[in-house]
């Protein structure tokens, strides 16, 4: 069956591609597609084309599994010239979402035509490169320099209204009509004898701000930094309004080579697939289908349980949250409220969306009332014994094919599954904190967690919107597991003479969007201290017992200002100090080269061991995990990407030469040549 058909209505050629799952423009289509292009020029009876898609969205764009090889013709460029080129109207038709090279196609139509669901975007610039098929120099002849910036540097993409107000969409009409509206639409300008062509405008950009770039360049300059595809962007759209279209696409084909043969561009291209093969379980029998879920149970309606709760409630479940008393769960329910108010405040839902999730919330202090719960996942706190109790509950009170979760951070889910009567029924699901805005979820396998309890869990993941990677049971699981190694070390180093304000920065011009002791006084430093119970015994106890417990009291490890800007502080400096002598510690001055490598390579250590233990499936998991859930820069590839990416041998001889543990995996390796990611 080939992946581009064309059929002939009257005078219009109907040319549809249909290439599941995303529509992408490979070699196969775009050879296609030119002949389909072709026909009609060579056709005098055709006086008008259009190009709709099967499925459920118009395109993905280019096939990104192409790139890196050597480019075979025609390539997307040019067809797309040779669509614009056609002296026939040609009506692009976008049944659904049109990004990269398919919003690009849709610039090198006359017309372009959509439904209320259609969103339209050049998202390039997530996987590092820059629109390399015209993007760069017809959008901002389209809608103009000030709109065509966003859309190109964020990569987000706009919906219908919002493109058919920028001059993006001609028309926005019903799904079930939108094949034949766009043939009466190519029926209606085929007699025409001027068609707006792309490239050839100049209004538009005639009209532009000149200060715009500089103004862009600057708001966006944090978000930024050390970036190498949005600059580029930026620089490509700004040639557009300098050089003739011919010269800009030459500008914009060689920036487009140029990033991606780049590092960064490879490390973002890993993370995207490395996502969606983090869904996909590793030898799971076929019948492993996941089980119907309608109806979810959340036990506790403290700072996770409240967070999760939003997350099923916002994708259409029914959920109940059963608390132990009545303030608590007032006070969560609260929260919940209150958040759904703030996101519609700033516009990210209506009103009636608003109403409509909360109308799916109950709230119980009766275990009794999860008895119809597909899902039960519990948020109490992180205590074995007392997860334990609530797991013998739920085993009494759950229906038989009910999925017993715990959102533990660290405990045993084999001892947790162990007190059920039906431990192949219970499974970790590892929610981050917020959890409703946190994209990762790890699914904890326990050893008897079945199949089908795994794959409805992954089903599951992402019908709520969430990255998921599965983890074996281990203390803190992938991420929390590989954290602890950095902690040690950032604590390490601050008794050997390392400043606070020094261990971040090293951690954020390596790209983290904050650093461990930023971090902690974000978090709070007081998280699992107990002033009855304190003993002096660590820095962090001796700053909370000076009343240093984080931004939320002025001062943590950082003085912050009534802006909360920070500032380091000298009494933190002198308890540093203080217990370097009293353990016999000389501080020296230590470079920022190895702060990175001792905070960085005994995480890929210890990512090394995590797969050796086959507690994660492949090294792209551990990747995805540190990505999604730790602000890991994407444009490195998340650690294990990363040091594949400067060799294993430099980190084994890093460790070594810190005197650091090795693992077995990246000593053979290193040895062999190999990278994780293979
Ligand atoms: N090329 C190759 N494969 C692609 C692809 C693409 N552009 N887009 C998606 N896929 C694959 C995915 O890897 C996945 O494969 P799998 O089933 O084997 O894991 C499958 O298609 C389905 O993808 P998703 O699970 O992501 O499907 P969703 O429905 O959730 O999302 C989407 C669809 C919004 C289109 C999303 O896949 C996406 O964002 N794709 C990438 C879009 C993109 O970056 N386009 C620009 C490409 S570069 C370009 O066009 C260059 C040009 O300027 C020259
Ligand atoms: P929390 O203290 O904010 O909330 C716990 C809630 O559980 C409280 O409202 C409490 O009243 C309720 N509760 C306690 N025992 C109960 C019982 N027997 N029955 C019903 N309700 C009960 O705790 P938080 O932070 O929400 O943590 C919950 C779990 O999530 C813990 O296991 C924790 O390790 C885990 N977790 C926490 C993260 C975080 O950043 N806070 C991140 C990921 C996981």
């Amino acid at each position: 069956m080939s992946k581009v058909t064309t059929k002939r209505e009257g005078e219009v050629l109907v040319v549809t591609l249909d290439n599941p799952p995303v529509n992408a423009f490979s070699t196969e289509v775009r050879n296609a597609m030119a002949a389909a292009v072709e026909d009609a020029a060579s056709d005098d009876g055709v006086k008008a084309v259009v190009i709709r898609a099967e499925g459920r969205m118009f395109s993905g764009g280019a096939d990104i599994t192409e790139f890196g090889k050597a480019p075979v013709h025609p390539t997307l460029p040019e067809l797309i010239d040779s669509i614009e080129n056609l002296d026939k109207p040609v009506v692009a038709a976008l049944n659904g979402t049109a990004l990269g090279g398919g919003c690009e196609i849709a610039l090198g139509c006359n017309y372009r035509i959509g439904v209320p669901a259609t969103k339209i975007g050049l998202p390039e610039v997530k996987i590092g490169i820059l629109p390399g098929a015209g993007g760069t120099q017809r959008l901002p002849r389209v809608v103009g320099v000030e709109e065509a910036l966003p859309i190109i540097v964020t990569g987000n993409p706009v919906s219908a209204k919002k493109a058919e107000a920028i001059g993006l969409l001609d028309r926005i009409v019903a799904p079930e009509r939108l094949r034949e509206e766009a043939i009466a639409f190519a029926r209606e300008v085929a007699g025409g004898s001027e068609h707006p062509v792309s490239s050839k405008r100049t209004d538009r950009i005639d009209a532009h701000d000149p200060g715009v770039f500089k103004a862009f360049r600057e708001k966006n300059a944090r978000r930024l930094k050390g970036l190498d595809a949005p600059a580029r962007c930026i620089e490509a759209v700004e040639l557009a309004t300098q050089l003739s279209y011919d010269e800009g696409i030459a500008k914009e084909r060689e920036f487009f080579m140029e990033l991606v043969m780049g590092d960064q561009s490879k490390a973002l291209r890993h993370v995207f697939f490395a996502e969606r093969q983090a869904g996909k379980i590793d030898g799971l029998p076929k019948d492993a289908v996941p089980l119907p879920i309608r109806k979810v149970g959340i036990i506790g309606a403290g700072t996770m349980g409240g967070g999760i709760a939003m997350n099923f409630l916002s994708a259409g479940y029914d959920v109940t949250i059963v608390e132990r008393e009545q303030e608590a769960l007032d006070r969560g329910v609260g929260i919940i409220r209150k958040n759904y108010d703030a996101t519609a405040r700033k516009g990210r839902m209506t009103e009636e969306q608003v109403e409509k999730a909360m109308g799916h919330l109950s709230t119980s202090l009766d275990y009794q009332d999860l008895a119809d719960c597909d899902l039960v996942i519990e948020a109490v706190f992180e205590l074995m014994a007392i997860k334990k109790d609530v797991f013998g509950k739920l085993d009494a009170i759950c229906k038989p094919d009910a999925i017993m979760a715990s959102n533990t951070s660290y405990l045993d889910v084999n001892e947790i599954a162990a007190c059920t009567s039906r431990p192949e029924q219970v499974v970790g699901l590892h929610f981050f904190s917020p959890a409703n805005i946190m994209r990762l979820l790890e699914v904890v396998r326990g050893e008897k967690t079945s199949p089908q309890v795994m794959a409805t869990a992954m089903d599951l993941a992402k019908k709520i919107g969430k990255v998921a990677v599965v983890s074996g049971v281990c203390h803190g699981f992938i991420g929390n597991r590989m954290l602890a190694k950095r902690q040690e070390q950032a604590s390490e180093l601050l008794m050997e003479g390392a400043r606070p304000a020094q261990v971040d920065k090293v951690l954020t011009d390596f790209g983290f969007p904050m650093g461990p002791f930023q971090m902690a006084d974000l978090a709070g430093l007081d998280i699992g201290w107990d002033p009855e119970k304190t003993s002096s015994a660590t820095v962090r106890e001796v700053l909370c017992e000076r009343g240093r417990r984080g931004q939320k009291t002025g001062k943590g490890f950082y003085d912050y200002d009534e802006n909360r800007q920070r500032t380091p502080s000298d009494e933190v400096d002198a308890v540093i100090a203080d217990f370097a002598a009293k353990s016999g510690e000389e501080q020296r001055d230590i470079s920022d080269e190895e702060i990175r490598e001792r905070l960085l390579y005994p995480m890929v250590n210890e990512g090394a061991l995590i797969l050796e233990e086959g507690v994660s499936q492949r090294a792209s998991d551990i990747d995805t995990v540190w990505v999604n859930g730790y602000g890991w820069p994407p444009h490195t590839g998340g650690p294990m990407f990363w040091a594949d990416t400067i060799g294993l041998d430099s980190v084994l001889a890093g460790l070594e030469k810190h005197g650091m543990e090795v693992s077995q995996l990246l000593r053979e390796k290193a040895a062999k040549g190999e990278t994780f990611n293979g």
